[in-house]
């Protein structure tokens, strides 16, 4: 149980986030962004702003910074004022550089912008019948397949032939990742090239985002992020206020600092697709599952640059004969779309978890027990069995933690509140990427790990200290964990939840090499075991019934330090298991008789994610995850209008639960090592912890009033008996 180390420096203010940055001669930008939804910027007004106080540049389409769309593992990223099409309200259209903030925002509303308005499209529900194929996933898998059973021909014939069907479609709404700290960044340029400070989730794909943009060499490029307020997949790709920084400093020879405002961070960022989902089941009258059809629709920008995959996980989740899953998108004029916590699993859960409790109520049987009937071995279609998965122990052990054995078919009462229990799966697959990390050994017997990924909130520094001791044998407090600058070696992004499997592997394979050239150094001529067989344990080398320790050997050999860089990615484990966490979800809701009003009491999460590196951080991050799921089910929908523009686009409108709407939350891991995915055996659990939430309180609801509701946010007003 080891507190996060970054969070004295949070807490009393002197962590220094990107926009805490001030530099000599440091100027400010403002964004303009648009005010319809579609069509052409036809001109730009910015004579007056070009002469208010204090203001030193106006950029626009019509007066371009330099930018070009780079394009990297997670495909292009848009980059601002390259052309004069509008294809979203709220679009970044314009940057006014001035002395302060203030000049440089009282400038930017004196400019007037006129367009050739076009119709906008901005409903999923309007758009689905213009809806298109979804390009395979970032995997290159193909996000619509079917997967029928020998001598079946056709999904449908499945679903006719099962003796209990249910069929129904969900939705679940627009969402926002709201991170505490808005996207902003502060850019200089120097002999050496770019330095830019800005919140992000992986340093070096920063820095390379930036290069590809601004036409530089990856390595004249320096990203800074040790400290991230928040990113929850919002920050995986670089901001629009990151490139305006860097290409507007570079035009005035001077530091520029750029930050959004709230309200500009619903727009200029990227949000989670609105989705709409058509799932059937079909059963045998014991609760076997014989058909599965899950069909997704997600809204998406127009530049179609991002898929929310609703419908992609279901093929994991239980075993049947036969599964079809299409996923289609619908190309709105809304802002852009992007990863954000459990990308596709969030909402996709959603819906299956949610089909899966109606079919419970159909065939009469216990929730838990029909999702037990139906365990899988392997995800469908595919041969490689799971490394390790014990999901029903995470049933069996939350059901006896939650008190599941008291729950009736219809709640029960406790005065004005109707009182219901839900459950629900949570899955999330196991991945890892590439990752290279440096371990130095110093000469005062302290060492330090460092990697270019990032820590918003997950306990990443935390837990490479953690993986750093345990892997050089000394305490964690002798080791000093470096992250957030995309000079060190690159890896630990913080993505896919795969920051300590991917930054742990290489951490492992680093101190084994930094151990052995440290023995290799001790028995070297002149040395202290010169010639000799040694040994290391405890930060000590030792032969002939002596030891050192590695400070003083250092000291010995006149050496401040000795480093090793380890790597690692993801291999031949691939080829032969599955890999995923698990999860049960549980919660108690209680549905106000008279005001409807729907509260969250209890919840329970349990987990099989592997080894659990860091007790107290992970449970935080499951705590998080959880909060999010009930914040999806009652609270966070973006509200487009016909025009395109968010109406309820700031933290007023925007609704998110507080300390007062989330009480007991209780996390239990089942803790199995997974080896067989890394050497470190944590399978992350950065995602898994929304997984299956909303669908849980919905169900809960179920129980206690029930009243179905498939759509997210559910409202008061869904709940009028
Ligand atoms: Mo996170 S949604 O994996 O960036």
């Amino acid at each position: 149980m080891t507190s996060r180390l970054d969070g004295p420096l949070k807490v009393t203010g002197r962590a220094k986030y990107g926009a805490d940055h001030n530099l000599p001669g440091m100027a400010h930008g403002y964004i303009v962004v648009s005010t319809i939804a579609h069509g052409e910027i036809r001109s730009m007004g910015v004579t007056a702003a070009r002469s208010a106080p204090g203001v030193i540049d106006v950029y626009s389409p019509f007066d371009p910074v330099d930018l070009r769309t780079p394009n990297t593992m997670f495909g292009e990223t848009w980059v601002p004022l390259q052309d004069k099409e509008v294809t979203y309200y709220g679009q970044p259209i314009g940057l006014v550089v001035a002395e302060t903030y203030e000049q440089a925002r009282d400038a930017a509303m004196t400019i007037e912008v006129t367009y050739h308005e076009r119709p906008a499209l901005t409903s999923l529900w309007d758009g689905i019948s213009s809806a298109e194929d979804a390009p395979p996933g970032f995997d290159g898998s193909p996000l619509t397949m079917e997967i029928l059973a020998p001598g079946i021909s056709s999904i449908e014939d499945t679903l006719r032939a099962s003796p209990v069907v249910v069929e129904a479609t969900y939705s679940t709404a627009t969402q926002n990742h709201a991170a505490m700290e808005p996207h902003s960044a502060v850019a200089a340029w120097d002999s050496d090239g770019l330095t830019v400070y800005s919140g992000n989730q992986g340093s070096n794909l920063q820095a390379m985002e930036l290069a590809l943009a601004l036409e530089l060499d990856p390595s004249s490029v320096h990203a800074v992020n040790p400290f991230v307020g928040g990113a929850f997949g919002g920050k995986g790709r670089t901001s629009v206020a990151a490139f305006l920084a860097a290409a507007a400093a570079r035009v005035l020879g001077r530091p520029v600092k750029v930050a959004l405002s709230r309200e500009q961070v619903f727009t200029a960022t990227a949000t989670r697709a609105a989705t709409i989902q058509k799932i059937a089941l079909g059963a045998t009258a014991d609760g076997s599952l014989i058909a599965i059809r899950h069909d997704a629709w997600s809204a998406a920008p127009m530049d179609r640059s991002f898929v929310e995959p609703a419908s992609h996980s279901t093929r994991e989740y239980y075993a049947a004969q036969n599964l079809a899953v299409s996923q289609k998108m619908v190309p709105l004029h809304i802002p852009p779309t992007t990863f954000m916590r459990a990308p596709g699993e969030a909402p996709g859960s959603f819906a299956l978890e949610s089909a899966m409790d109606e079919l419970a109520v159909a065939l009469n049987m216990d929730p838990i027990e029909l999702r037990m009937r139906n365990d899988s071995t392997a995800p469908l279609g595919k041969d490689l069995l799971w490394s390790g998965k014990h999901l029903d122990e995470c049933f069996r052990v939350g059901a006896a933690r939650f008190g599941w054995a008291e729950r009736t078919p219809h709640g029960r009462t406790d005065g004005d509140w109707l009182v219901g229990l839900g459950v629900a799966t949570a899955m999330f697959p196991a991945l890892r990427f590439p990752a290279s990390v440096r371990v130095t050994l110093r000469d005062d017997d302290t060492a330090e790990v460092a990697t270019s990924g990032a820590d918003p909130g997950t306990g990443l520094l935390t837990v490479l200290s953690l993986v750093g001791a345990e892997s050089l044998d000394i305490p964690p407090a002798r080791v000093t964990p470096l992250l957030g600058d995309s000079a060190l070696p690159p890896g630990g992004m913080s993505g896919g939840s795969t920051g300590t499997a991917s930054a742990g592997s290489a951490i492992m394979i680093a101190a084994a090499q930094v151990i052995e050239d440290l023995q290799g150094l001790a028995s070297s001529p002149g040395a202290p075991f010169d010639g000799m067989e040694v040994s290391y344990a405890d930060g000590r080398v030792l032969a002939d019934g002596r030891t050192v320790t590695f400070g003083e050997l250092l000291r010995a050999m006149s050496r401040s330090s000795i480093s090793a860089i380890g790597s690692s990615s993801p291999g031949e484990e691939l080829t032969k298991h599955s890999f995923s966490s698990f999860g049960a979800q549980f919660c108690e809701v209680r549905v106000h008789r008279w005001t409807r009003e729907a509260r969250v009491s209890r919840m329970l999460g349990v987990f099989d994610a592997g080894r659990i590196i860091n007790a107290k951080t992970a449970r935080s991050q499951i705590i998080g995850g959880m909060i999010w799921g009930v914040s999806a089910a009652l609270h966070e929908g973006l509200e487009i209008e016909p025009n395109g523009r968010l109406a309820n686009g700031d933290l007023a409108g925007y609704l998110l639960p507080v300390n007062a709407d989330i009480s007991d939350v209780d996390v239990h891991f089942v803790e199995y090592p997974d080896t067989l995915h890394n050497t470190v055996g944590a399978r992350g659990i950065g995602e898994i912890g929304t997984v299956g939430m909303a669908a849980a309180v919905a169900n809960a609801i179920y129980n206690a009033t029930g009243i179905r509701v498939r759509h997210i946010p559910i409202m008061i007003e869904d709940l009028l008996a």
